[in-house]
């Protein structure tokens, strides 16, 4: 008895011991690999104390009797290679689960011997080269993660051995070549997902034997031939082979098991009718067939899907009509059908689906009138394009109910009568669209009420008759308009100079009369007029000259490149130029009253664009600032002098102005964009950035008219010495802050996004409260495209980016880069050319009080931390290399979060 207890025990020590050995041999082997990778990661896995079995480290799991079966290490941050894990050594690892990590490198071959494996992720990292054949001796794997990695070559023939595989995940990778052939011996497969690769040829036809499938991705690759024809698993519930060379019948069963849910084949060569089976489909969710060669008749294909979102069925060969079964899938919210042979009535019951976003019939031959149940008010409709058919009647005045509707194409119809007014009421819509049918009378001024509209306005190839509207010209986000091939009759007024957004217009073929008004609006615009036999104006538009009217001429393409590029060129000359002294008239915009006298005709391509609460005479700031005298100028810089102007209602405004010199040439589209940026620009809204009223043109000058800033300069400011020193630490982070916010706001948050280019300390005004304002953005932006030599001009010397003298790529980061420059100039009140010596000379280590101001006192804590997180952000933004500076999101989240728990002083690596 004691005997045999001493001999169990001795046993069981040994076992122990045996055990603890394996385990240490375990532990070693982890130990190796994680010296391999990054050094910070998984700082639990030490040997320091031998008896801390690794049982216990993160992401380990073990046994009862302390072997490893589990390594869970998914979005650790590891960084690193598989090179020096040595899968022998995990015996009975079953779960290997490295995911969403940054390792690179070869999958090596030795995972082979991890034979117990069971669930194997490596998806969501940087591995690269083929999946190694010898991933086949994995005969226990029933989950095996490979996605989102840079895998190429050819999935090994090897995988078919997998035959308990239950989830194949290979998306996303870069693999090629052809599927194993024998890939059906996977029997117990359920998920396979193979999208977004280039693998080629065609479905093998053992995928027949899978019996248990019910996910098949195979979308975004270059799969070819047809779908074996009885390929019909019933369990199959999501099955997508879009954007591939399918070609063929789609398989007739496909849904004979009745749980096909997402069912995607668009963007194939596939032939043939719509499968039988999908007629009795009930869970049907989404349905894309469309840009295929589907054919057949349709009328009593499908039948009712209680949960069908979404249908495709566009750019195919399908005819018959529109069943009204539609009518009754209650959930649908997108049907497309367009550019078919589809026949018929609109069903009313399709269109008054509840749940309806976008319809899309067009390009069918349907016939009828629309159905008033399309315009019942509690639709949610967003597209409607009912386009290039054969509908008639008139447009129901009960179209105003869409109050939701953006888009809505009608054209090409056989749709008369005139416009309803209720269409004004559609206050949503973005582009309309009623061309090519036989609409008539007035263009109702209701339509003026669609501010929203942007893309398109186009009512060409009617019979409109009457003037264009004046309303029309509040539309000021237009940006195409075409009214050709109509009845329009009337002068060309100075209406249209509302619509300041608009790049083309075409108002050709109408019987449109007398002089075309002659300023930038009409020259910004691609304008066509031809067919216009009462038009006259310049030669070169193919006009006939105005009789009795020599002076009215419109400048030569040329010669108008010159006065805008002229606008940016900075005033070397001094500024003599305002010889403008006799007439000061100009084109006015004015939103509600268009003007009735035509003011035009003294100034010689004049306009003007207001952006403020009313309007402002321009002469009004001729008289406030004496003529620009220089009494009146509060600052001069490269590209301009500024003038205060106090108006006698009491506004005050900074004007600032431009003389153009005639020297350069610039294509003509970089002037539109220019002037649509300049729009832009007045249209924001910032704290920190100087508001935009208006801006304009006139005699060869060019004017800004801004917001007036009382501080002035944040140069200027830090420059006196009295002022600077009412400057305390916390103003100074004030103003880093909104400099940040302002920055991140024009580059994150403004579409498109608006790089600024020149921030200096001098562009930089102040407020009464000390709030810094951003101001002459988008300045700079010609200039570069212009010159050759651009890079001393653009931007301010000492502010530049270092990457602008040897790339053309002005991007955010340049920004970023004037931003750490002008917070450092902040903090230390002057700029910080010597410490930027210092940083390149030798290795770093600014302190803190080398970039605070001697002038005020010592900062005292808290603030001392907010100003180490201030420093220490400002010498990111000047690191050299653009991609290791942060964003300015990044910076102004920083400066809200005070996150930043850094040591005085600054590592070295902040300058790479
Ligand atoms: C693997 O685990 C079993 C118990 O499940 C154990 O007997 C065996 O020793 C372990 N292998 C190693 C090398 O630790
Ligand atoms: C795996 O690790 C991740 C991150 O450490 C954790 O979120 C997840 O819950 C772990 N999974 C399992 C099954 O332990
Ligand atoms: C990874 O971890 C980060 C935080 O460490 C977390 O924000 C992120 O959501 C995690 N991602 C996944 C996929 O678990
Ligand atoms: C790996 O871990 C991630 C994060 O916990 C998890 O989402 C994923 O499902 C795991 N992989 C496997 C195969 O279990
Ligand atoms: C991993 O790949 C991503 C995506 O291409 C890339 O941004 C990242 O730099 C790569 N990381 C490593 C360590 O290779
Ligand atoms: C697959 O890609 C590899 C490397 O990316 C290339 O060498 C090979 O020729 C490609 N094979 C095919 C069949 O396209
Ligand atoms: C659809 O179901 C009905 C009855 O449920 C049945 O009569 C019809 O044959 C089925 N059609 C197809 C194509 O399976
Ligand atoms: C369109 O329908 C008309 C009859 O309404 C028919 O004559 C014509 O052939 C059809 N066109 C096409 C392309 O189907």
């Amino acid at each position: 008895m004691k005997k045999n207890f001493q001999e169990t025990l001795y046993c069981l020590i040994l076992l122990c011991m045996l055990v603890h050995l394996s385990a240490q041999k375990e532990a070693a082997a982890l130990i190796n690999w994680k010296n391999s990778l990054n050094s910070a990661s998984i700082p639990s896995w030490t040997l320091s104390n031998t008896r801390n079995s690794p049982c216990k480290w993160t992401g380990i799991n073990c046994n009862e009797v302390g072997s490893i079966v589990g390594i869970n290490l998914s979005n650790s941050s590891l960084h690193g290679t598989l090179d020096r894990f040595d899968f022998s050594a995990f015996p009975n690892l079953t779960s290997l689960n490295l995911s969403s990590n940054t390792l690179v490198g070869n999958i090596p071959s030795g995972i082979g011997k991890a034979t117990k494996l069971i669930r194997l992720d490596l998806s969501r990292n940087n591995f690269t080269n083929s999946i190694p054949r010898e991933i086949g001796n994995l005969s226990n794997l029933l989950d095996l993660q490979l996605s989102n990695n840079f895998l190429n070559g050819p999935i090994p023939l090897t995988i078919q051995k997998l035959s308990k595989l239950t989830k194949l995940n290979l998306k996303e990778n870069q693999l090629n070549g052809t599927l194993p052939p024998e890939i059906g011996d996977m029997e117990s497969l359920e998920e396979l997902d193979l999208s977004i690769n280039k693998l080629q040829g065609t479905m093998p036809s053992s995928i027949t034997r899978f019996k248990n499938i019910s996910l098949i991705y195979l979308a975004f690759n270059n799969f070819s031939g047809s779908i074996p024809e009885d390929f019909s698993p019933s369990s199959l519930r999501n099955f997508c082979f879009g954007y591939n060379n399918f070609s063929g019948k789609l398989p007739q069963g496909i849904c004979k098991g009745g749980n096909l849910i997402y069912f995607d084949a668009n963007d194939n060569k596939l032939v043939g009718p719509i499968p039988e089976s999908l007629r009795n489909c009930t869970r049907l969710r989404r349905v894309r067939l469309e840009k295929n060669i589907l054919d057949g008749d349709i009328t009593n294909v499908f039948g009712t899907y209680p949960s069908l979102e979404y249908i495709d069925l566009g750019d195919n060969k399908l005819s018959g009509v529109l069943s009204t079964n539609w009518g009754r899938c209650k959930e649908l919210s997108n049907f497309r059908i367009s550019a078919n042979l589809i026949s018929g009535n609109v069903p009313p019951e399709l269109v008054k689906l509840p749940s309806l976003q976008n319809l899309d019939l067009s390009a069918n031959n349907l016939t009828g009138k629309i159905p008033v149940e399309l315009f019942s008010s509690s639709s949610i409709l967003l597209r409607l394009n009912l386009s290039n058919n054969k509908l008639s009647g008139q447009v129901s005045v009960q179209i105003g109910n869409l109050a939701r509707l953006q888009h809505l194409d009608l054209s090409a119809n056989n749709l008369s009568g005139p416009i309803p007014k209720e269409l004004g009421s559609c206050q949503a819509l973005k582009s309309l669209k009623l061309s090519m049918n036989k609409l008539s009378g007035k263009i109702p001024q209701e339509l003026g009420n669609l501010v929203a509209l942007q893309s398109l306005l186009d009512l060409s190839q009617n019979t409109f008759t009457g003037e264009i509207t004046p309303q029309l010209g509040k539309l000021t986000k237009l940006e195409v308009l075409n009214l050709s091939h109509n009845h329009i009759s009337g002068k060309l007024s100075s209406t249209l100079n509302g619509l300041i957004s608009l790049q083309f217009v075409d108002l050709s073929y109408n019987n449109l009369h007398g002089p075309v008004p002659n300023n930038m609006f009409w020259q910004a615009s691609t304008v066509a007029l031809a067919g216009n036999a009462g038009l006259c104006g310049e030669k070169t538009q193919g006009l006939s000259p105005c009789k009795g009217d020599t002076s009215s001429k419109i400048p030569k393409k040329i010669e108008r490149w010159k006065l805008i590029v002229a606008i940016v060129i900075p005033l070397s000359v001094s500024v003599i130029l305002l010889t403008f002294t006799g007439i000061f008239i100009f084109q006015r915009y004015s939103p509600v009253h268009p003007h009735g006298k035509d003011k035009d005709l003294g100034g010689k391509n004049s306009f003007f664009v207001w952006n403020y609460r009313k309007r402002i005479d321009f002469e009004d700031l001729i008289t406030a600032t004496e003529n620009f005298s220089d009494k009146y100028c509060i600052g001069k810089g490269g590209q301009g002098s500024v003038y205060k102007a106090i108006l006698p209602t009491g506004d005050v405004f900074a004007v600032k102005h431009f003389h153009l010199s005639e020297e350069m040439e610039v294509p003509e589209y970089q002037i539109k964009n220019f002037l649509s940026e300049i729009h832009a620009l007045s249209e924001i809204r910032h704290r920190n950035i100087v508001k935009i009223y208006g801006y304009g043109y006139l005699e060869g000058s060019m004017f800004f008219i801004y917001e007036y800033v009382e501080r002035g300069s944040l140069q200027k400011l830090l420059q006196d010495a009295e002022e600077a020193t009412l400057l305390n630490w916390g103003m100074r982070l004030k103003i880093i802050r909104g400099l940040a916010q302002a920055l991140s706001y024009l580059h994150h948050d403004c579409t498109p996004t608006i790089v600024h280019r020149d921030i200096s300390a001098n562009n930089i005004l102040m407020d009464t409260e000390f709030e810094p304002k951003v101001s002459d953005f988008g300045m700079a932006r010609l200039l570069r495209e212009g010159e050759s030599n651009w890079t001393a001009t653009v931007g301010t010397y000492g502010y530049i980016a270092p990457e602008l003298a040897f790339t053309m790529k002005v991007t955010e980061k340049c920004d970023v880069y004037s931003f750490g420059i002008v917070a450092l100039e902040v903090l230390m009140g002057r700029h910080p050319h010597e410490l930027l010596l210092h940083l390149q000379s030798e290795v770093s280590d600014v302190q803190l009080e080398d970039v605070l101001d001697k002038r005020l006192a010592p900062p005292t804590s808290p603030i001392v931390q907010d100003l180490v997180l201030a420093a220490s952000l400002a010498m990111k933004c000047i690191n050299e290399n653009p991609t290791y500076r942060p964003t300015m999101h990044q910076v102004s989240m920083n400066c809200e979060q005070r996150q930043f728990n850094l040591s005085l002083y600054f590592p070295a690596d902040y300058i790479a």
